[in-house]
């Protein structure tokens, strides 16, 4: 029988484990068999990228991927060459080792920690939207920079209020609302939030120019030169203290 060895996670698999796994069936469900509770959102139908693992050994003899599963990998959080969704590859006679990532593009999963219930700060494209442009020039930056995601905060900002500073980040801030958007890994700042509800993200490109452009219904005045902006809400005066 071939065995499957677990590298230590420290949430999902703390002290690592290594058992006989059964052949015929997935790397995934070999997994959920052993009460290793890996994520597996889509129910293991090659849908949603949180079933991730890298094979660091035995990644030369897994059965191919199919382009399904080519395309959501490119999604998944800390790819690696030897990055494969463990739903799609089936255990044979080889014997693997797996490394869990320390994050899926999942945030809000059972296996992460979770804020109290009422107090999940979960991001829709309800709430902010993204274009599919902006989606495709986030997510090659995100990609070119090995980041996690990107965050969006309110900075005080020249006469008129306020800016809008984008960061790629390499972690998450538990306080942030956070979702996953048009396949970008999006985070807002907490205190930002209510300023950016409602927001599309567009991104335009125009003769030799390129921008992200915010499209906020929220904004009350804006500066001549466009630069910066504020609102009607008195919430402002917490803001202007982060
Ligand atoms: S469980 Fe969703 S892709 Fe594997």
């Amino acid at each position: 029988m071939p065995k499957i060895k677990v590298l230590p996670h420290a949430e999902i698999c703390p002290h690592g484990a290594e058992f006989e796994a059964e052949s015929g069936i997935s790397v995934c469900e070999n997994l959920l068999n052993q009460k290793i509770d890996l994520e597996h959102a889509c129910e293991l139908s090659c849908a949603c990228t949180t079933c991730h693992v890298i094979f660091t050994e035995g990644f030369n003899s897994l059965n191919d991927s199919s382009d399904d599963e080519e395309d959501l990998l490119d999604k998944a959080w800390g790819l690696e060459p030897r990055s494969r969704l463990s739903c799609q590859t089936l255990v044979e006679d080889t014997d693997l080792e797996i490394q869990i990532p320390k994050y899926t593009i999942n945030m809000v999963s059972e296996n992460h920690p979770k804020p109290a219930k009422n107090s999940i700060k979960v991001i829709s494209s309800k709430d902010f939207d993204i274009t599919n442009s902006a989606a495709s020039h986030l997510t090659e930056m995100i990609k070119a920079n090995n980041s996690f995601g990107v965050r969006i905060s309110l900075k005080d900002s020249g006469c008129s209020g306020f800016a809008y500073q984008l960061d790629l980040i390499d972690d998450k801030d538990e306080n942030d609302f956070a979702g996953l958007v048009n396949g970008v890994n999006l985070f807002i700042h907490d205190k930002s939030f209510v300023f950016l509800k409602g927001t599309k993200l567009d991104f335009i490109k125009k003769n030799l120019n390129q921008e992200l452009v915010f499209l906020n219904p929220n904004v009350s005045a804006e500066c001549g030169c466009g630069e910066s902006f504020n609102f009607d809400n008195e919430l402002v005066k917490d803001l202007s203290k982060n």
